[in-house]
């Protein structure tokens, strides 16, 4: 038997901005027969996620590129419908790396069987998913703030800069948000209990900044790079810490030079170190097991932008770098 496959593939490499034209849409015949091992997934939500413009850009990336012709790799969330790996079944929820297609076939190892502890299927690719324990990780085995300290966020209404501001601000810190426009500031204080949120569009970027954390800035979360960076380094503490998760204003823009202020880094001794979460999975297990908890009591509060229809992917990852969504990205297919 065969089905129908839907799937968005690259069509060129992108440069600059992404474009619409930079991906395609195809149908085609798919065959499910499996190996030993293998199971055949139905996708039910594709992640949409920063990372993967530099997957299509194709330069100098912390994992391997997508060829063009390729359909766009990526986090999925769906449900097995055929299975031939002995611990897992038809039915049964599983987290996998199939990426932007509706049917994908992996070996059973390489998927996680989720058990929707009180969570929607689309948080595993969000709050329990991989951003959560991006968070997880940065704030606590990278930036590891000290209660009472003030850790600051950028891309803080995202996936991941939403849980880092709430895993600090519940491990004691003094946090503060940095997300562009006034309703995403709003957000992260009303919703997620941010001490106070700089609206990096408004102008003043370092005067907004320095006004809301008087005493410096003991941890910095960023996601973001570039002008952001820039505007932190002047205001870091002695033996502050910097978790460089992240440079997304610069991911379309490669040539950007780097931020002014590297000189801050001597003089105040900080340890800035770069992290990717995928090189730290011995540390998966505690943090998805925590985020899932947190999650489903309502401790680790999350948003999500839910777009429909798997032929707007590359709508919503070209919106996601306009600042369009909030929250988690996902696609329902
Ligand atoms: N190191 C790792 O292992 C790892 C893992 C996951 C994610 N990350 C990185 O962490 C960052 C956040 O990821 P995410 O999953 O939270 O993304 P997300 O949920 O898709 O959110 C992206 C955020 O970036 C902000 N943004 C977009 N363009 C911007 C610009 N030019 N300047 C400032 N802010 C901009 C958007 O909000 P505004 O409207 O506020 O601009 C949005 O909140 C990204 O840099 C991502 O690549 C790293």
């Amino acid at each position: 038997m065969s089905l129908q496959n839907k799937q968005v593939l690259l069509a060129r490499r992108p440069a600059g901005a992404l474009r619409m034209d930079d991906f395609t849409v195809r149908t085609r015949e798919f065959s499910e027969e499996l190996a030993s091992g293998e199971i055949l997934v139905r996708n039910r939500f594709v992640s949409v996620d920063p990372y993967q413009r530099l997957l299509a850009g194709g330069g100098d990336t912390f994992t391997q590129p997508v060829s063009v012709g390729e359909p766009m790799p990526g986090w999925a969330a769906g449900e097995v419908i055929a299975s031939r790996d002995p611990k897992l079944f038809p039915g049964d929820k599983v987290v996998t790396y199939l990426g932007w297609q509706i049917f994908g076939i992996c070996r059973g190892e390489s998927a996680r069987k989720v058990g929707l502890r009180g969570l929607p299927l689309a948080a595993y690719l969000g709050v329990a998913g991989m951003p959560g324990v991006t968070a997880y990780l940065g704030i606590f085995d990278i930036g590891r703030p000290k209660a009472g300290e003030t850790v600051v966020v950028s891309a803080a209404s995202g996936a991941v800069g939403s849980a880092a501001g709430q895993l600090a601000r519940m491990h004691g810190c003094r946090v503060v948000g940095v997300a562009g426009g006034g309703a995403k500031c709003r957000h992260i204080v009303e919703d997620f209990g941010f001490a106070a949120a700089v609206d990096y569009k408004a102008g003043d970027l370092s005067g907004n900044l320095r006004k809301n954390v008087p005493e410096g800035i003991d941890v910095y979360f960023d996601g973001v790079g570039g002008t952001i960076l820039e505007a932190v380094l002047p205001l870091l503490n002695l033996f502050a810490r910097i978790v460089l998760c992240g440079h997304i204003s610069t991911y379309d823009r490669p040539e950007t030079p780097g931020p002014k202020g590297w000189d801050f880094l001597l003089s105040r001794r900080v340890r800035l170190e770069g992290f990717i979460v995928g090189d730290r999975l011995d540390r998966w297990l505690e943090a998805l097991g925590r985020l899932e908890r947190w999650a489903a009591e309502g401790k680790l509060r999350y948003e999500e932008t839910i777009v429909e229809g798997l032929e707007n992917a590359p709508a919503a990852l070209l919106g996601l770098f306009q600042g369009k969504s909030l929250g988690k990205l996902v696609v329902a297919i």
